[in-house]
């Protein structure tokens, strides 16, 4: 029997989302890939120091391999929050450096740490000496107009030498004024050649790229230029398109046949948090493209998002759901 292939735990990897990347949804993404790696919403190194660690830290152990992202600029809370990462059990522990709303700008980490390398590089060096974890970062490839390549050659040099060996580049510029943080993933443009050079000029490194992948021979076409990939958007809003990434990326068996076994599955994770009084339309809400671009999906998913029906249990509104897509499945053969 041939031993699997070891790859880059980079290879291939769901983006950090916040509001949507909680670990109700990286439970739902689990169902659908197993060995992508999973990140988590940014969490301030403030709230982490004041605020409630359990609620921001808690994982379901299924997630794995799942990484923390930090948000912060202070080396010393850094390197706190790095050592909470390791004693809570995470696979690796990131820095946001491409973040760019303005309260993030406020706070002074994010996006515009990118102007500030020696800086990243002091947080991931205090990271370093506080955990065994690898220490990640992800940025931008600019800020607003500076195009120039030099200047994310030197971000990345400056903070590589302070022993970060992993970058994961969102291939366009953060404008840090007059746009907001969803223009900012859509308006500059995507320039993903500039990736392909930090991978040329820094061999040694690992190098994932994101921003604008969807399709797995569009991830597949990145890999032959860099290390690994990062998804966003689209793992959230179309799941199944995450389908067959193990068996394609990773050379291991896909999870799950099909979307019937994967509603199945996370229909018994609704009822546990049912069961817990905990509310299940909370993590619902990840999972209500699970049939997209199939007959009756919009059907299915109206049923879904129907406050009338919050208060039932998950299964009841699971057999309505179901029906409905069905109906309009036949109707669609019908037509
Ligand atoms: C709703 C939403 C929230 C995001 N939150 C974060 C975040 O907390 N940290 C981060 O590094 N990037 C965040 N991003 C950016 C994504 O990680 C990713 O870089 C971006 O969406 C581009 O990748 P995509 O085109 O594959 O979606 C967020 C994106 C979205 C859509």
């Amino acid at each position: 029997m041939s031993s699997p292939i070891a790859h880059s735990p980079w290879r291939l990897s769901v983006a950090p989302m916040m509001d949507w990347t909680d670990r109700h949804c990286r439970f739902f993404h689990r169902l659908i890939t197993r060995h992508a790696l999973l990140y988590t919403e940014m969490v301030t190194t403030g709230a982490l120091i004041h605020g409630d660690q359990g609620r921001h830290l808690d994982f379901n152990g299924e997630e794995h391999p799942v990484a923390l992202q930090l948000g912060g600029s202070e080396p010393e809370d850094l390197a706190a929050c790095a050592k909470l990462a390791e004693r809570w059990g995470y696979d690796e522990v990131n820095l946001n450096c491409g973040c760019p709303s303005e309260r993030v700008q406020k706070g002074a980490f994010g996006a515009c740490l990118m102007n500030e390398p020696q800086l990243v590089a002091d947080g991931v060096k205090a990271m370093r000496d506080a955990t065994t974890l690898p220490v990640t970062v992800k940025h931008r490839i600019g800020i607003d107009r500076n195009e120039s390549y030099d200047f994310v050659r030197d971000f990345v040099g400056t903070v590589a030498a302070a022993g970060c060996e992993v970058f994961i580049v969102h291939a366009r510029n953060a404008w840090l004024q007059g746009l907001s943080p969803k223009e900012n993933r859509e308006i500059p443009p995507l320039r993903y050649e500039i990736v392909a050079q930090l991978k040329r000029d820094f061999p040694q490194l690992t190098i994932a790229i994101n921003g604008g992948l969807k399709t797995p021979d569009e991830i597949a076409a990145q890999l032959a230029v860099v290390d690994g990939v990062m998804v966003g958007r689209e793992a959230y809003h179309e799941p199944w398109s995450m389908a067959q990434w193990d068996s394609r990326f990773f050379g291991q068996p896909d999870p799950a046949a099909d979307r019937e076994q994967v509603e199945a599955q996370w229909l018994d994770y609704l009822d546990r948090l049912h069961a817990a009084a905990r509310s299940w339309p909370h993590a619902m809400r990840h999972a209500l493209g699970l049939w997209n671009g199939t007959p009756g999906a919009r059907r299915w998913r109206q049923v879904w998002s129907d406050h009338r029906l919050k208060g039932l249990p998950p299964r009841e509104v699971a057999a309505q759901a179901t029906a409905a897509r069905l109906g309009g499945l036949l109707a669609a053969q019908a037509a």
